[in-house]
């Protein structure tokens, strides 16, 4: 019996030795740091908490988390970790770890904050995995989670941009199984699991020439194009469009929104 064999994040599409994937999330960080850090910012933190970031990219949220618990620690994890070990110093009280969250486990109740970002979308067991991180919470720690939304890119009235988009979202899943459509019922698992104190919250984003959401859907449509030239009603003429637009200082329109959603796993916190 032949096995099939599956294509994941990284295997092929965004791999972290692509020219541009470094550029692509750093483009991510610069468009999504503030907000995230406003969220983190928010929670009760304590200096020594013992922190988990999943799915790293870049590093910048784990370095943040880093300096907010001086006494704890942060883990923060990545299937590659190339696109972190370059560029930052080291911190004592921060550790890089390659695991796959998929595969890999942590002890039950391990930390006091788990946080991923544009994470959760890209996997195809995300509900189940989800299950099983919310378990590496202590009692009364606090999860965050922020996923990419594709909902104010559907309703775009520039049609180049909206197809050749919309052809992303289908070729991502159709190849590794990202679904930017999930994301709206973030909290519903939490409030399933009997979390407390669940939020949600929405920010947007712009897109045209010099915004860095820009950069990062250009690079992301660039590393696309082969898949996307083959989607019905996608011609190469509709992606030279996209892409001249998105460099354009003077076309703007809507990007992906980012959900996000926390809560407190139930239980007071040691
Ligand atoms: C879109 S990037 C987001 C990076 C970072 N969280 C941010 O928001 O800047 C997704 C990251 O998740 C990592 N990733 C994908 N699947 C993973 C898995 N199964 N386990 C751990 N990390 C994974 C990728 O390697 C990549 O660095």
């Amino acid at each position: 019996m032949t096995q099939q064999i599956v294509e994941r994040y990284g295997d092929g599409v965004f791999n972290h030795a692509v020219l541009t994937e470094d550029e692509r999330l750093s483009a991510l960080t610069q468009e999504l740091d503030p907000a995230s850090f406003g969220r983190l910012g928010s929670l009760p933190f304590r200096s020594d908490w013992r922190c988990l970031e999943l799915g790293a990219g870049t590093g910048t949220v784990a370095r943040w988390l880093a300096d907010r618990c001086p006494q704890g620690s942060v883990i923060a994890t990545d299937l590659d970790l190339q696109l972190v070990q370059s560029r930052h110093e080291e911190q004592a009280n921060l550790s890089w770890l390659h695991h796959d969250l998929t595969r890999d486990d942590f002890p039950p109740g391990s930390f006091d904050l788990i946080h991923a970002r544009y994470l959760f979308c890209h996997l195809r067991s995300r509900e189940h995995d989800l299950s099983r991180v919310l378990g590496w919470l202590a009692p009364g720690g606090w999860l965050l989670l922020e996923e990419p939304a594709s909902f104010p890119i559907e309703s775009s009235l520039h049609d180049a941009y909206r197809q050749t988009s919309m052809g992303v979202f289908t070729t991502l899943a159709e190849r590794i199984g990202t679904d930017c459509r999930w994301p709206r019922t973030l909290h519903e698992h939490l409030n399933r699991a009997g979390f407390t104190e669940v939020e949600v919250d929405v920010t947007y984003s712009v897109v045209g020439g010099g915004r860095p959401m820009s950069r990062f859907w250009e690079l992301t449509v660039d590393q696309l194009a082969p898949d996307l030239r083959e989607v019905e009603g996608i011609t190469s003429p509709m992606i030279t469009e996209t892409l001249a637009r998105l460099r354009d200082p003077e076309f703007r329109d809507l990007g992906m929104a980012t959900i996000a959603a926390w809560g407190r796993r139930p239980g007071s916190t040691a």
